[in-house]
């Protein structure tokens, strides 16, 4: 069993990343700049969006962070994401997820600018996807995509089992690793909380993506000799042997897992610091493309 080291591969992936930015300042560029819109303080997702800002300091990058009570109302929410849109210091934008319910996501991912929306979750980036077409590629499965190809995954013909199938992970997953691509050319088969036989389905898995949000959900006994584990699950979970009270943990029981696979990613530093990593890759991008 290997690791799939999406810590160290970040850091590679953001080392490159400075590398570039050094030398869009020495030709006389602007660094490039993400902003970020964290509504409410919800602590998953403060513990993210910090992340996020600390990376982009990180390889050099500006970042604005614009907190709002949870209480914000969709309107004045809707107006600062205008205002960022209009802002031609910014080069990307994301909107920290979930939003408080009185507040339409999709209202909102739809107002963010398709030039601007480094998440690639405006329907004209996922559609764009969709198409194989150039497009900002959701962050987590972009992030999944360059971790297996750094570590050089045969994934063509494989059986890829992807388990969740939420708009931000699972759905764009799945097409992704259908794609007619390097990391691609799977066959692929999504599953969610209705699949009615999802053990049978997952010990036939090549390769196993499992983003359900549920802690060691995936079991030794679900999972074939030989497969490769793709853990994109985060939960926090109390723990009385952590300094903090916490612990994270994925949605596959590592200890009982990692003995049957050929690769693995750990929780946490496999898949969070890649997404992040892929943050900062379509920022630059974008920062890029606006010149
Ligand atoms: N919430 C969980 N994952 C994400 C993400 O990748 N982007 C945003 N904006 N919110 C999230």
């Amino acid at each position: 069993m290997q690791l799939l080291d999406g810590k160290l591969t970040a850091n590679t992936l953001k080392d490159e990343i400075a590398i570039e930015v050094n030398s869009i300042i020495a030709k006389g560029g602007k660094k490039p700049h993400l902003a970020a819109i964290l509504v409410g303080s919800n602590g998953a997702s403060e513990t993210y969006v910090n992340a996020k800002v600390k990376a982009c300091d990180k390889v050099g990058f500006d970042s604005t962070l614009v907190r709002l009570d949870a209480n914000v109302s969709e309107e004045i929410l809707l107006n600062e994401v205008r205002k960022i849109n209009e802002n031609s210091a910014i080069d990307g934008l994301i909107v920290q997820l979930p939003l408080p319910k009185h507040i339409s996501e999709s209202k909102v991912t739809e107002k963010i600018v398709p030039e601007k929306d480094v998440d690639g979750f405006h329907p004209i980036n996922l559609g764009r996807m969709m198409l194989n077409l150039p497009s900002f590629l959701p962050a987590t499965p972009a992030g999944i995509l360059e971790l297996l190809e750094r570590y050089e995954i045969e994934t063509s013909g494989k059986h890829c089992v992807v388990i969740g199938r939420s708009n931000i992970v699972g759905s764009p997953m799945s097409v992704l690793m259908a794609r007619n691509t390097k990391i691609g050319n799977c066959t692929v088969t999504l599953t969610h909380s209705r699949t009615t036989n999802l053990k049978e389905i997952s010990r036939t898995a090549d390769i196993l993506i499992v983003a359900l949000g549920k802690p060691e959900f995936v079991t030794a006994d679900m999972v074939k000799e030989g497969a490769v584990i793709v853990d994109v699950g985060i939960t926090r979970v109390k723990s009385e042997i952590t300094k903090s009270g916490w612990k994270l943990k994925g949605d596959v029981a590592f200890d009982e897992v990692a003995p049957k696979c050929s690769f693995i990613t750990p929780v946490p530093g496999g898949v969070g610091p890649m997404t992040i990593a892929s943050l900062l890759k379509n920022t630059l991008i974008s920062a890029k493309q606006r010149k």
